[in-house]
C-alpha cells in the first residue's frame, strides 16, 4: 500500500464481448477517474457506455509512417504512467487477458511501481481459454509451447512435436522490424520450412479465431496440411495451432527412481488413520 495519489488497475476485456468481461474488470472500468483502452474499435464503444472518459490506445499505431510497435507501447504507457501521475484512479482494459502476448500492462505496471504508485493486473480471459474450450485441446494432456510467431522464427525456440504448439500474431509472422501489419506467404513458407524441422509438412495446422461479439458465433476453425500455411487466410485476430504429432519418450529409469523414493515416504495419514 502507498498513500501516493494515483493508481492503475490493468483488466482485461474478454476475447467475446458478449459476456468474457469479469464483473471484477466491468466494476474497475466503471468506476475510473479514466480508462485507456486497446481493444477493438467494437470493444472501445462499449467501454464508453460503462463509463464515458475512455481514450483509445491505437491512436499511437502509426503504420503509414513505419513507426516500429515498440514506441507506439511506449507512447501508450507513457499515456498510462501521466494519469496515474496526475492523481488519476486510472484503469487500462486491454482486450482477453491484459498480460498475456501484450507488453504495455506489464510495463507500466513496473514504471509505476518503481515510482511508488499502486499499480497491479488482473487476469481476464485470453485467445488461449478461447482455443483450448473450441477446440477440445487441453495443454495438460501432452505440454504446450506457446510462442509470439515472429519471435519463434528470430530466436532458437525449442521444437517439441509431442506437445501442443501455440504460435500468436501468426498474422505478422516474420515481421522483426515491427512495422508491417501482414504476413506475407514467402515469410510463412520460411515458417514452414523451419516447422519442417520436427513436423512432416502433413501434419495438420489450424488457423484459429475466437469469435468476438455474440454468443451465437461459432469459431474459426480452418484445418489444413501445414504446407498450406502460406496460402491460409490470416489476420490480426488469427492464432496458428498445431496439435501434438508424436508421442512422448519416457526418461529412462526415471519412474524406477521415483517408485524407490515413494516406497521409502510415510503413509498418508489418512490411510494411519483408517
Ligand atoms: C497482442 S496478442 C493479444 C492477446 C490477448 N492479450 C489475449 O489475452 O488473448 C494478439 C494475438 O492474440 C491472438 N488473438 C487475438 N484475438 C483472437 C481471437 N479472436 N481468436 C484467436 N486468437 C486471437 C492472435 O494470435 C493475435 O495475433
Amino acid at each position: 500500500m502507498t498513500d501516493k495519489p494515483g493508481r492503475l488497475v490493468v483488466v482485461g476485456t474478454g476475447i467475446n464481448i458478449a459476456g468474457q468481461c469479469t464483473l471484477m474488470a466491468k466494476s474497475r472500468i466503471e468506476t475510473a477517474d479514466h480508462v485507456f483502452t486497446l481493444a477493438t474499435p467494437v470493444i472501445a464503444e462499449w467501454l464508453t457506455t460503462l463509463n464515458p472518459k475512455v481514450s483509445d490506445l491505437r491512436t499511437h499505431y502509426d503504420y503509414a509512417n513505419g513507426k516500429d510497435r515498440l514506441d507506439s507501447y511506449r507512447g501508450m504507457v507513457a499515456d498510462l504512467v501521466a494519469a496515474v501521475r496526475a492523481g488519476r484512479n486510472v484503469v487500462a482494459a486491454f482486450y482477453g487477458h491484459p498480460g498475456v502476448f501484450a507488453c504495455v500492462g506489464h510495463w507500466a505496471i513496473e514504471q509505476l511501481r518503481g515510482e511508488g504508485y499502486e499499480a497491479w493486473m488482473e487476469p481476464g480471459v485470453s485467445a488461449e481459454d478461447c482455443l483450448v474450450a473450441d477446440l477440445g485441446l487441453d495443454p495438460g494432456a501432452r505440454g504446450c509451447l506457446s510462442y509470439e510467431a515472429t519471435h519463434f522464427m528470430l530466436y532458437d525456440c525449442p521444437m517439441d512435436a509431442s506437445a501442443l504448439l501455440i504460435l500468436w500474431q501468426i498474422g505478422i509472422a516474420g515481421d522483426h522490424t515491427r512495422t508491417t501489419r501482414f504476413a506475407t506467404p514467402e515469410r510463412l513458407a520460411v515458417l514452414v520450412d523451419l516447422l519442417s524441422r520436427a513436423y512432416p509438412q502433413s501434419h495438420e495446422a489450424i488457423a484459429y479465431e475466437a469469435p468476438v461479439l455474440t454468443p451465437f458465433e461459432t469459431a474459426r476453425i480452418d484445418r489444413f496440411p501445414l504446407a498450406d500455411l502460406p496460402k491460409a487466410q490470416l489476420t490480426a485476430t488469427t492464432t496458428l495451432v498445431i496439435p501434438p504429432a508424436t508421442g512422448k519418450t519416457e526418461r529412462p529409469g526415471m519412474a524406477e527412481t521415483l517408485a524407490a523414493l515413494i516406497a521409502t515416504e510415510p503413509a498418508w495419514p489418512e490411510a494411519t488413520q483408517a
